[in-house]
């Protein structure tokens, strides 16, 4: 499919999401996963290879979780994964995560900003939490693209969150759509400089 260049990368732009972001902390946990979640105050405690162990023992059970939703496959675990170690996100409610692309949003995203990406792209974060104690599963951050005039506040992009059991929280154009605003109202942003997307930070990227 064709794709075209769409502006250049802009570090102001981020640099003012991550102030927005710091009022955002714990939006999730207050209003998003209401199984995991409530309350729990999230930590940056595991170095790279502790914190890829945690995560690839919950991953089976994560996958199948958010399997339930119907939005995504199990399979998404063999998708291209963009990230070398899970990383702590702040913007993200402190979850560790990773970032992973499907087929056809996988040439878009190697490029890491200015491409836009083609109708079918699906780019999920999935995510734990870690805790003093351990790691807990955490939700799913999903991203679609749908055909051209789907949500035009959303650049045709389907937002959703995903609980580790499969719950859809909400999606663009669909149940719950109220509760994935704040992903959008962030994520609009990076519309001109990466088609809504924001990519892991420079030091954490796998290039494909
Ligand atoms: C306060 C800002 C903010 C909010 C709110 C937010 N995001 Fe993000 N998102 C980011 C940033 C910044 C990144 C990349 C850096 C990182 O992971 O921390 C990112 C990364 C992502 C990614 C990985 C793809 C990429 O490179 O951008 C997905 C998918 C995603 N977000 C979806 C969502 C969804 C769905 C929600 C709501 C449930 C949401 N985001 C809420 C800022 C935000």
């Amino acid at each position: 499919m064709r794709r075209k260049k769409i502006g250049v990368f802009i570090p102001m732009v981020l640099a003012s999401v991550f102030t927005v972001a710091t009022s955002s902390i714990g939006v999730w946990a207050q209003e998003g996963d209401t199984h995991a979640l409530p309350g729990m105050q999230f930590v940056d405690r595991l170095n790279p290879a502790e914190a890829e162990a945690a995560y690839q023992g919950l991953l089976p059970g994560l996958a199948n979780g958010y399997a339930n939703s119907g939005l995504v496959g199990a399979d998404y675990t063999d998708w291209a994964r963009f990230t070398t170690t899970p990383y702590f996100s702040i913007t993200h409610s402190d979850l560790t995560v990773h970032v992973y692309a499907n087929e056809a949003a996988e040439t878009a995203y190697s490029a890491f900003g200015g491409e836009e990406f083609p109708v079918g792209s699906i780019v999920v974060k999935d995510g734990m939490g870690q805790t003093e104690d351990g790691v807990v599963p955490a939700p799913m951050a999903f991203m679609e693209k749908m055909p051209a005039g789907f949500s035009s506040a959303t650049g045709d992009w389907k937002f959703a969150m995903i609980t580790p059991d499969g719950t859809v929280v909400g999606q663009t154009g669909g149940p719950g759509e109220e509760s994935v605003q704040f992903c959008v109202a962030c994520h609009t942003a990076a519309a001109g400089s990466g088609d809504w997307l924001y990519f892991p930070p420079t030091d954490k990227r796998a290039a494909r």
